[in-house]
């Protein structure tokens, strides 16, 4: 799909902390960057970006990789559309070659539907500003709203025809497939198998996505009759999860990294007026509270979020219901209450970006005071409603994970409730009392699971399951680490003045005592090492750490960031180099040393495994005087010979099993 010197072209130009900045707000660290894994939830950063190395790995979760990889786990891509992501990022062509069929079918679902999305969000594009109705209907709502033309275009918004099949009869023309025109939702198919639009007569407002694609549409009605609901949203599919998307993040992203806040709204027209008034960290959670996978969203850029609602109720009660959430997350909450009748979009064209922010600024509260006051103004002079109020708010209270933020708050609202603060702190501790009796509940769970597991590998080691690989492979990988870190150096040159380097030695090595690497992900590197490694300009760890399959990578990654554990002890203390020639020497030396060892531990660890396991056997022949003994005796005797020989050369005692 896309040649070899163009992958090299792109991963020459890519530079990792440029790419994944684009997701991740990192702060330097030493060398490195770190900053909190995008691919679990953290709240202490254990994700880090090595630009020399050009790689990322979190010790958290454990995911690593180059550029490449970071990009396809992100954005669910398949690796050559990663390359083409980053091709774009970078301003390089491709040349493209038509795909094969089966290379067509090969596209996942995921990118045929966002393939169509994007189709669809320019077809809608084209019919607001060229067709007759769209421009008719859609464009002069547009105009009329107030909205400038740069903001409708930078918002790609679009308009939907009346006609009941316009699109889909216009997308099935161009050669696109009913079948993601379904799973996408821009296309209804009922039962007697009518093709209709979803959207009719709309306008459309692509959703985007962190990385810009359009992941969905919200339409919204022009005609005010009562029947149809106002708005109309693409409805959950592969590529849009309603829970996990804001609307607005792309367009927000840096703005809300610069300004280190984001202000949180309702719904799309506000996102697309403040823009408009030059306010850009913006986003919406799209009429419904927020949820844990949007507030993870934002807390990659910010702590601050400033939520701002319209003063009627049902903009507070959305306020409130999401806001618990964002505090337990560690989050800073703010509130701003816009005066009665007034939303952020309508606010917004009222006065000037400065004055709008000033306006916030004065006017925000801190969520607890703000949801304390409200509920005071609520429950006014009624005992029990008091009562109430209070466990509420101590609730809210209770979740923030940092103590100072508590106490700060505690003593806050003291003062506003009129309660002794020890009464709150007493309250507090009961509710996390109870949280933290949930815990140990949940702890005695995992501790059952262990047992389980324990009894589990019991049977197994009875031979009741398939044993399963209990340990890492220490010595297959110390092999791996040699192989990735110094494959094509240069070793010794044999009687035949045949060049052996470090990947041809160790492969040789194995294949010559007819040993396999059990792992077969492990035995995938020997053999691309074998194929490649007599190539010119071949660099092993260049190969696998950018390995188009993510679990070589990953293990390659591991390799070289993980400490040494086997290799280190085997270092010999040297003096530091004085020339560049003694350092080479040395390290060439050090080669030496340090290969043939690996590779011995290995084989050592193989010949140590059928010996014990040999010793079982002739326990059990000799109990039930079989008459397979002599041959086993005679194997023994064969590998016992092979293990001391290992032993002399990698200078460890031998220790004689009792028996013996
Ligand atoms: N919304 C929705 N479905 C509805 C009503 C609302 O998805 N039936 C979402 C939309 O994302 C909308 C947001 O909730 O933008 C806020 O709703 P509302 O305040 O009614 O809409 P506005 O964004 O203010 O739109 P407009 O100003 O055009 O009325
Ligand atoms: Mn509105």
């Amino acid at each position: 799909m896309i040649d070899q010197s163009t992958i090299d072209k792109i991963s020459e130009a890519t530079k990792i902390l440029e790419v994944v900045s684009d997701f991740v707000t990192l702060k330097k660290s030493g060398t490195n960057y770190k900053g909190c894994c995008p691919f679990h939830t953290e709240k202490t950063p254990s994700f880090n970006v090595s630009p020399s190395k050009e790689i990322f790995k979190c010790f958290g979760c454990g995911k690593g990789g180059n550029a490449v990889h970071f990009v396809m786990e992100h954005e669910s891509l398949s690796y050559y559309d990663a390359l083409r992501y980053l091709a774009r990022k970078y301003h390089i062509e491709i040349q493209e070659r038509e795909l094969s069929p089966e290379e067509l079918a090969q596209r996942t679902d995921r990118e045929s539907m966002l393939v169509l999305n994007a189709y669809a969000q320019k077809y809608f594009s084209n019919t607001l500003h060229k067709h007759a109705e769209g421009r008719a209907i859609g464009l002069s709502y547009f105009r009329e709203r107030g909205f400038r033309d740069d903001i409708v275009e930078k918002f790609q918004l679009g308009y939907s025809l009346e006609k009941k099949d316009a699109f889909t009869e216009n997308a099935l023309k161009n050669g696109y497939k009913k079948e993601y025109s379904v799973k996408t939702g821009l296309t209804v198919e009922t039962e007697d198998g009518t093709l209709i639009d979803r959207f009719r007569g709309r306008v459309m407002f692509p959703i985007h996505g962190l990385s810009g694609k359009v992941v969905g549409f919200g339409g919204r009605v022009l005609k005010s009759d009562a029947k149809t609901a106002k708005y109309l949203n693409s409805p959950e599919s592969k590529i849009y999860v309603k829970s996990n998307e804001l609307y607005g993040i792309f367009f927000a992203k840096q703005s809300i990294v610069k300004n280190d806040c984001c202000y949180l709204v309702e719904g799309y027209t506000d996102v697309i007026s403040m823009h408009q008034s030059g306010i850009e960290n913006v986003v919406s959670s799209s009429g419904t509270s927020l949820t844990g996978g949007q507030i993870r969203l934002i807390s990659r850029f910010t702590q601050n979020i400033t939520v701002l609602y319209d003063g009627d109720n049902a903009g507070i009660k959305a306020a409130i219901r999401g806001i618990d959430l964002l505090l337990e997350e560690g989050m800073n909450v703010r509130v701003l209450l816009l005066p009665n009748g007034e939303d952020p979009d309508s606010f917004s064209r009222k006065m000037n970006a400065a004055d709008f922010v000033k306006y916030i600024n004065d006017n925000q509260t801190d969520f607890i005071r703000f949801k304390t006051q409200l509920l005071l103004e609520e429950a006014g002079k009624d005992p029990v409603k008091r009562a109430l109020l209070i466990k509420d708010i101590v609730k809210s209270i209770a979740v923030i994970p940092d103590n100072i933020i508590r106490s700060v708050y505690v003593r806050e609202c003291s003062k506003m409730l009129e309660i002794d603060e020890v009464d709150i702190f007493n309250e507090i501790g009961i509710i996390n009392k109870d949280k933290r009796v949930n815990n140990v509940w949940q702890q005695k769970t995992a501790v059952s699971q262990v047992y389980k597991t324990e009894q589990q590998t019991a049977a197994e080691q009875a031979g009741a399951l398939p044993e399963k690989k209990k340990k890492p492979d220490t010595e297959a990988l110390e092999i791996l680490r040699c192989l990735v870190r110094y494959g094509e150096q240069f070793l010794f040159q044999d009687e035949e003045n045949k060049v052996h380097n470090v990947a041809s030695y160790i492969i040789a090595e194995l294949e010559n005592d007819g040993l396999q690497l059990e792992n077969p992900l492990h035995q995938q590197f020997l053999n691309e090492a074998k194929e490649r490694c007599y190539t010119e300009n071949w660099n092993a760890e260049k190969h696998f750490k950018n390995h188009q399959d993510i679990n070589i990578s990953g293990i390659a990654i591991d390799l070289i960031t993980e400490p040494y554990q086997l290799s280190k002890i085997h270092d010999k203390i040297t003096p530091p180099p004085k020339t560049e020639e003694e350092q080479r020497q040395q390290e060439h030396e050090r080669l030496l040393n340090l290969i043939p060892r690996v590779v011995f531990e290995y084989k050592n660890r193989i010949v140590s495994d059928k010996i014990k396991h040999l010793q079982e056997e002739i326990k059990t022949a000799q109990e039930e005087n079989a008459d397979n003994l002599d041959s086993l005796l005679i194997e023994f005797s064969q590998m016992d010979k092979i293990r001391k020989q290992l032993a002399q050369f990698l200078g460890e005692r031998i220790i004689l099993p009792k028996d013996f």
